[in-house]
Parts: C-alpha cells; sequence; structure tokens
C-alpha cells in the first residue's frame, strides 16, 4: 500500500514535470491554467461529466460554469491553447427537469468578454444569455429560471459580439439535458453515460504546431470548416457497444459544417426527438441531415450486428467515430410507438406573418437587407400570440451558399410547411433552429411564452458574425 502510494507520487510529479517543461520548451504562457494530456486521437469517446447540482433542496438547482483558457491533447506530442467549461475543451452536460428552478453561476476567467446563452431554452429576455448579456472578464452572471418546456436536449454556448464563433471554435459549448414525467416513464434507453450518451459534433483545422487554425478564406466562403471531425472533444473516437438499444443525443455544435449521418451499412435507426424534444412516433431514417445548431435523439439497435464487428457512424464519406461491438448484453428497453402528444399550432389562429430573407452569401449576408445592430429592434411580438415567419434564401453566388441553418430565441417552433409541402415525418415536432436550403422556402408556426430581447439568426456562427442576425421585442400586448 505504501509503496504503492510512494509509487503513484513520483510518478505524478514525473508527470506535472513533464508538462511543465513541455510548456515552457514550447514557449506557452505558464500561466494557472489547465492542462488536458488525455490523448484524443481514435481514442475512447469521452463522456462529458454531468455537473453536480449544488442545491440538496428538491425543486431548485444550482449549477457553476467556469469559462476558461487551457491546453488539450488532440494528437501525440502537441499540445492545442483551447477553452472550456469547468476544463480544458468542451464542457460538462448540465441537467435539469421541468418546473425546476434553476440558478446558474457563470465565471469568466477567460482574458476576454464572454456570455452564455441557452439554446433552445424557453426564459425570460434578461436571462437568455445572448450578445446583450455580456460578461466581462473576470466578471459573473447568475441568471435564474424556471424550466417550463418538455424533455429535450438543449445545449449552451458564448454569443458574444465578435468572439461568438471563435469561443465556440476554441472550445466553449456544452449540452443541456432537460428531463420530465413524460421521459421518466418512457421505457427507453435513459442511462446517461451507459445507454444514454451525448455525440457533440465539431470539426476543426489543426496548424503544424498542435494550435487551432481558424481562418475564413474564399475557399471557406460559409464559414470556418475543419478538415478533422471530433465527437466529444475527440478525433474520430471508439464506441465499445453491447448488442443493445442505444440513445444518442446528436448535437451539430459545428460552426458551420453541415454533417450527413448514417451508418456505414445503410442500416435503419430510429429519430425519436428532434430540437425541443420527442418526436409524436419514432421515424425510422437510414441517414439524418444535421446542420449547425440542431439536435436529434436517436435509437440505434446494435442486436442487429455480432460481437467483434465495427461500425462507423459516417457523414457522406467521412468517417466521424466507430462503434465496435461487443458482449450480448441485457436489454429491457423498447422503442415505444408513441412517444408524445403535440398539439399542433393551426395557421388560422396566427394573427400576423413575417418575412424574413436571408440574403446573401460567404462575408456578404444580412437579413431583409440589414446587418445585425445591437441598437436597433427590428421585430415586434407579442407574447402568446401565434405567428407565421416565412423564411427564405436570396442571392446565393457562385459555389458558395449552401443554405442556413436559422434559429430563435426562447422558442420551440413547429414547421408549416416546406416549399409548400408538409415537412417530413422528423420535422413534425419541436424546432428551434431549421434549415433553409437554396432556394428554399420555409414557413413556420412561431410562438413566444417569455417577454423581452432576443435574437434571430444563421447559425453559421460566421454568418451569424458577419450580421445575418436580428433584434426582435417579445411584449406583454
Ligand atoms: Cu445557439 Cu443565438 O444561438
Ligand atoms: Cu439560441
Ligand atoms: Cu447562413
Amino acid at each position: 500500500m505504501k509503496i504503492k502510494n510512494t509509487i503513484s507520487l513520483i510518478l505524478m510529479t514525473l508527470g506535472i514535470i513533464l508538462v511543465l517543461v513541455g510548456m515552457v520548451a514550447k514557449n506557452l504562457p505558464s500561466r494557472d491554467m489547465s492542462v488536458d494530456t488525455g490523448n484524443k486521437i481514435n481514442g475512447e469517446l469521452p463522456i462529458p461529466v454531468l455537473l453536480e447540482d449544488e442545491n440538496p433542496e428538491d425543486g431548485v438547482s444550482d449549477f457553476t460554469l467556469n469559462a476558461a483558457e487551457g491546453f488539450t491533447d488532440f494528437y501525440e506530442n502537441s499540445i492545442t491553447p483551447t477553452m472550456g467549461y469547468n476544463g480544458t475543451f468542451l464542457g460538462p452536460v448540465i441537467k435539469v427537469r421541468k418546473g425546476d428552478q434553476v440558478n446558474m453561476h457563470v465565471n469568466n476567467q477567460l482574458s476576454d468578454s464572454t456570455s452564455v446563452h441557452w439554446h433552445g431554452l424557453e426564459v425570460e429576455g434578461t436571462v437568455d444569455g445572448g450578445p446583450l448579456q455580456v460578461i466581462k472578464k473576470g466578471g459573473t452572471w447568475d441568471p435564474s429560471f424556471t424550466v417550463s418546456q418538455p424533455a429535450a436536449t438543449l445545449w449552451f454556448h458564448p454569443h458574444v459580439m465578435g468572439s461568438t464563433a471563435t469561443q465556440v471554435y476554441y472550445g466553449l459549448a456544452g449540452m443541456l439535458i432537460v428531463e420530465d414525467e413524460e421521459s421518466d416513464a418512457l421505457n427507453i434507453p435513459k442511462e446517461y453515460g451507459v445507454n444514454d450518451i451525448p455525440l457533440i459534433l465539431q470539426d476543426r483545422s489543426f496548424n503544424e504546431d498542435g494550435s487551432f487554425y481558424y481562418g475564413t478564406s474564399m475557399m471557406m466562403m460559409d464559414g470556418m470548416i475543419g478538415e478533422t471531425l471530433l465527437v466529444n472533444g475527440a478525433i474520430t473516437p471508439n464506441l465499445t457497444v453491447e448488442q443493445v438499444k442505444m440513445r444518442f443525443r446528436i448535437l451539430n455544435g459545428s460552426n458551420a459544417r453541415n454533417y450527413n449521418l448514417r451508418l456505414e451499412g445503410g442500416e435503419s435507426f430510429h429519430q425519436i426527438a428532434s430540437d425541443g424534444g420527442f418526436l409524436e412516433d419514432p421515424v425510422i431514417m437510414d441517414s439524418l441531415l444535421i446542420t449547425p445548431g440542431e439536435r436529434a435523439e436517436v435509437i440505434v439497435d446494435f442486436s442487429q450486428f455480432k460481437k467483434g464487428q465495427t461500425v462507423h457512424l459516417m457523414s457522406g464519406r467521412e468517417k466521424v467515430m466507430t462503434f465496435k461491438i461487443g458482449d450480448p448484453g441485457q436489454d429491457d428497453t423498447v422503442i415505444p410507438e408513441k412517444l408524445t402528444e403535440i398539439e399542433p399550432f393551426r395557421e388560422e389562429d396566427a394573427l400576423k406573418e413575417k418575412v424574413i430573407v436571408l440574403d446573401g452569401s460567404g462575408h456578404m449576408v444580412s437579413i431583409n437587407g440589414k446587418q445585425f445592430d445591437i441598437n436597433r429592434i427590428d421585430d415586434q411580438v407579442v407574447k402568446d400570440t401565434l405567428e407565421v415567419w416565412e423564411i427564405t434564401t436570396s442571392g446565393q453566388m457562385m459555389m458558395g451558399g449552401a443554405g442556413h441553418p436559422f434559429h430563435i430565441h426562447s422558442t420551440q417552433f413547429q414547421i408549416l410547411s416546406r416549399n409548400g409541402k408538409i415537412p417530413e415525418l422528423n420535422e413534425r415536432g419541436w424546432k428551434d433552429t431549421v434549415f433553409v436550403g437554396k432556394n428554399e422556402r420555409v414557413r413556420l408556426l412561431v410562438q413566444f411564452k417569455h417577454t423581452g430581447l432576443f435574437m434571430y439568426h444563421c447559425h453559421i456562427l460566421e454568418h451569424e458574425e458577419e450580421g445575418m442576425m436580428g433584434q426582435f421585442e417579445v411584449t406583454e400586448n
């Protein structure tokens, strides 16, 4: 016992010395920063920790997020300056319950201003965490809200003018899970980290020295597309799965890349949730398009594979990650026929109609001919009233312009139609981000339950930064 302790102490000290020597050798700032030296290439899929609720009281939760800079080892022999929440890259998963009061405590330990936006959460404007709630360097922010929406996979990320795209790229993002009585009652895979797994999809480019490459050239007109795919902050990782049903909460946390996901053999899977929660019925799919900001929950039944098999998750022709098939395992979960009830909004109940034209491509983008101005309110909406928002694209030239993932804060909307047709089965649930392809016309039924100032924008983060964002105010009447 004693000898073991001494050895581990020596090893730990050696480890620390090695890291310090490494930092000096690379001329990196020797500030008080955390370093993650876990190698992240073709390794095990990292599962983000569940953030501890500091409040023992039932019905109230307190969570602390520290946004800080650090270093992460993606490749051997190189170290990448990164940013993370409570760690060096990405953040923990925050789990909240419908009906609970949640008190967030955010500390900004970055050398720059930031903000934390709760993407998909229906809350008052003052706690939304958009560009109006800047947390200065060294500052703190303590928003409180009551969770009033059904079980869903949401997320959080910075939203500060001029630095959103880079801060997300450097690693600031995390998943926010809402649970409720309905999600408790369903006999679907729901054991976090066991058969309920978050998959945060991102892409990055690296310089020779291991640092991230960030730049949008003419070649990368519509946002930063990285050369390397990351899942939960690891490069093409592996997940060993038993031959059971597994649920994946997929988040496209990339700045600009769309993923067209499929299992390499074309095997089908079930989509059970979209951005804002469960679909009414599971939808059988063999590929899934997920654009920046969107989430999808899917169940893959691995009992169709054999022990020792490897199954790649692909996006187009690129490998995203690998499932290694393990033992038969025990599985009493089901894919229910009915997941939830969604009361459809009715077009005839809409009081107003707004037209939103996403203009341009590349670095020249705007909405309805205007670039974002924090001092201008573009639209007014009355709380609890239904509106039709028609989203179209215009002026996408040359090679650019694959389309725009359009996102609205503080709401879960319904898609009324896509190009005049009823949307696909997996787009008939709650959404907060919708892809509007080139020359498409997507009509939404939108309603807000909370007042305040909010944003709508393209979730290609470089388009957002370049002005493809508008501001609207929700008022009592
Ligand atoms: Cu996910 Cu306004 O953003
Ligand atoms: Cu948002
Ligand atoms: Cu866009």
